[in-house]
């Protein structure tokens, strides 16, 4: 599974998706551990930085923030949203970013630790990045909510199953037992496993879709179809989430789970 956006990807990522969906997860995983001003924390798969610029709000000035992410236009974006802040950006893969051993106080990273290829290797190489006591906090989904099932499944009716299931190992995530076993099994002490849940809000399928799959790794399939294909997706999108709608919104719930570990 990979999450690699090009094009206009990450712009409508950060217009779209960060206030709908990715700005609220953060602020609830950053609730999640406790920075204190002065802290060094790393953001890794920072993407276009909104947990990054979450923790430097935390820890001021006197903290070290730094966001890492292997997509050079998702830190593009995030650099040009930060200009001005001390913030620093590395492009590299989770297990090359080449810091010293215990450079950080904290590890943060939301979303993106399903889509690192050896997850083993990215815990071994979080723990070396922090300090004695330091603290690891990331987020991962728990599998699908009924906005991505319904998706999925139009997908796989409107445009190929091929599609559909690349789309679908976006959810594909550990589970909260395994997740435990796999940052225990990296030297990780303390380690504790929440489910956070929300209730999320978006437009309607109409003006949604296209803009939620325009900042996916199949837009380019997406952008492909016909008009009377995508009409077709769209409304079957909709009539699966009927049950939904509210006051003219999608409004379901979603869950991800937070370990958070100390080394
Ligand atoms: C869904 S985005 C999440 C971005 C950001 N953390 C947020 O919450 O908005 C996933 C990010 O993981 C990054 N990523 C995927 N594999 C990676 C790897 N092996 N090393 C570093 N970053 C990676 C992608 O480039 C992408 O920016």
């Amino acid at each position: 599974m990979t999450f690699q956006l090009a094009g206009s990807g990450p712009e409508i990522y950060e217009r779209v998706m960060v206030p709908l969906w990715f700005g609220k997860w953060a602020k609830s995983l950053l609730d999640s551990i406790s920075l204190e001003p002065g802290d060094r924390v790393l953001d890794v798969a920072c993407g276009t930085g909104v947990t990054t610029r979450l923790a430097k709000d935390r820890v001021g000035h006197q903290g070290l923030v730094k966001g890492l992410d292997v997509n050079a236009a998702m830190l593009a974006k995030a650099m040009k949203l930060a200009a001005g802040r001390d913030i620093g950006w590395v492009e590299s893969d989770v297990v090359e970013s080449g810091f010293p051993d215990g450079s950080f106080d904290a590890v943060i990273s939301q979303h993106g630790y399903h889509y690192f290829p050896d997850k083993p290797a990215a815990l071994i190489e979080m723990g070396r990045l922090l300090a004695p006591g330091g603290r690891l906090a990331f987020s991962i989904w728990d599998g699908h909510c009924p906005y991505t099932e319904a998706i999925c499944k139009a997908l796989e009716q409107h445009v190929s199953p091929q599609i559909a299931s690349q789309q679908r190992s976006q959810r594909e995530t550990p589970t909260a037992e395994d997740l435990e076993r796999q940052v225990r099994a990296a030297g990780f002490s303390r380690v504790t496993l929440l489910r956070q849940e929300q209730l999320i809000d978006v437009p309607l399928a109409e003006e949604f879709v296209p803009l939620h799959l325009g900042s996916m790794p199949i837009a380019g399939a997406f952008a492909a179809l016909s008009e009377k294909r995508k009409r077709m997706l769209i409304d079957q999108i909709s009539t699966m989430l009927q049950p939904y709608v509210v006051a003219g919104r999608i409004r379901y719930p979603d869950a991800v789970h937070v370990v958070i570990a100390q080394m």
